[in-house]
């Protein structure tokens, strides 16, 4: 029967701008089981930023108990993900000439990683990953693992991302506040990208889309590996203040007409269909027509998806993007919201729920949960690199923890 111990458990914790939300699974031979979840509302985040620590720790506490009880399960240290418009990331490379006899050894794949991890950065600001891209040995390029190659001149190239310190520390204060360890921090989308990508998506190109309530983050790939990072500070939450102020409602009566029957594209809407706006003040509810209320989100919403597509443009890779976007979080529920992004972009636009999942698959159906159930994935990849070590990583401290960070996407 099943001899599982709390140690096999892997706990993700996605403490986002509207919700916590915990994801208990464990690693499996395919991949991760789900075993349960909890989440709560909280309004002790904003953008990524804790702005209310005591608000903060209750969510956070209440969240996991209600998954510990949801499972039986206890929870000790949980992977944390971060992120807000303080994240930064940019590609580094570097390059060494091979010595010993011009075969690549561990111990030159290690030290050219390792100057390309070596930039300067000010004091608050601390490296969060560094993501392998290609390697190169003389002028055969696309290279994932250069061991054992040939050649005299070895470049490694890599994506590092960057957080500032005090924002994770503050963070990181809440989670043991509630009583728990932190495991490790990731990047939210890229636990999102985690849950919701195929390999062939991050193969031929691909923008992966997390829309949350107060910021939507964004991750590229291609040719396998990421290349882009970019937190927008607009979200969900935005477009419901429109809502609140167009129709002079209280923000509550907004969120819950917005996600009942908000549309992001106006011409989706039929001329005459009706939606009943709350009565404010003991005022009786009153219809209004649906494209009144479309009026008001579709201009916030082509905004957003507006300021995303120039960030594409900045970043160079809009001739890679092969796949398309792929829109996750609980924002990219909004109806209409991929038609409009395939407008705006003219490129292929789909939801991303999560796959590649077992077990209680339905309590983390949507795409809400991308980061919580991503979370577990990646720290179930995690455990499988602590539990099972290669032969080549005896050399111990630093660059042992900087291999685990490498083998991150190949
Ligand atoms: N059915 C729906 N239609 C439209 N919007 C929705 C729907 N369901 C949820 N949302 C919106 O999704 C947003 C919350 O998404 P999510 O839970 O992914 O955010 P978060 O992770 O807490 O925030 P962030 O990632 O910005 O920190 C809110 O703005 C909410 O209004
Ligand atoms: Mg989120």
């Amino acid at each position: 029967m099943d001899t599982m111990t709390n140690d096999q458990v892997i706990a993700g914790l996605d403490v986002g701008s509207s919700r916590v939300t915990t994801v208990l699974g464990r690693r499996t031979q395919d991949g991760v089981e789900i075993l349960g979840m909890g989440e709560c509302p909280t309004d002790g985040m904003r953008k990524g930023a804790v702005v209310n620590v005591d608000a903060t720790v209750k969510s956070i506490r209440q969240s996991i108990t209600e998954a510990e009880r949801m499972t039986g399960l206890t929870v000790g240290s949980v992977f944390v993900g971060i992120s807000g418009p303080l994240i930064k990331s940019f590609n580094s490379h570097a390059a060494i000439s091979v010595k010993n006899e011009h075969e690549v050894t561990d111990a030159d794949f290690s030290r050219v990683l390792e100057i390309a991890r070596t930039v300067e950065l000010p004091n608050d600001r601390e490296i969060l990953h560094v993501l392998t891209q290609e390697f190169i040995v003389d002028d055969m390029a696309g290279i994932k693992d250069p061991r054992g190659m040939t050649g005299i001149r070895l470049d490694a190239r890599v994506h590092v991302v960057t957080n500032d310190v005090p924002g994770a520390r503050n963070l990181a204060r809440c989670v043991e506040k509630a009583d728990f360890d932190v495991e490790s921090f990731v990047l939210s989308p890229l636990a999102s990208a985690e849950a919701v990508l195929t390999p062939e998506e991050r193969e031929v190109g691909v923008a992966l889309m997390d829309f949350g309530g107060g910021t939507v983050e964004m991750v590229i790939f291609h040719n396998g590996a990421l290349r882009h990072t970019y937190v927008l500070p607009l979200g969900g939450g935005n477009i419901t203040s429109d809502v609140a102020i167009g129709l002079k409602l209280p923000q509550s009566d907004a969120e819950i007409l917005k996600v009942s029957s908000g549309c992001a594209m106006i011409q989706k809407v039929r001329r005459d269909e009706l939606v009943e706006l709350p009565g404010v003040g003991g005022r009786l509810p009153r219809p209004i027509r649906r494209q009144y209320l479309s009026e008001i989100i579709e201009p916030r919403a082509e905004e957003i998806l507006t300021l995303l597509r120039k960030e594409i443009l900045r970043s160079g890779y809009e001739e890679n993007l092969g796949a398309g976007v792929v829109l996750t979080g609980g924002g990219s529920k909004l109806d209409g919201l991929t038609d409009l992004g395939e407008r705006v972009f003219k490129l292929p636009f789909r939801r991303g729920n999560p796959i590649g999942i077992g077990g209680l698959v339905e309590v983390v159906n949507g795409p809400a949960f991308a980061t919580g159930v991503g979370l577990v994935q990646y720290g179930a990849k995690a455990s499988e690199r602590i539990y099972r070590p290669s032969e080549s990583e005896a050399g111990g401290g630093m660059i042992d923890r900087f291999k685990r960070y490498l083998s991150e996407y190949f």
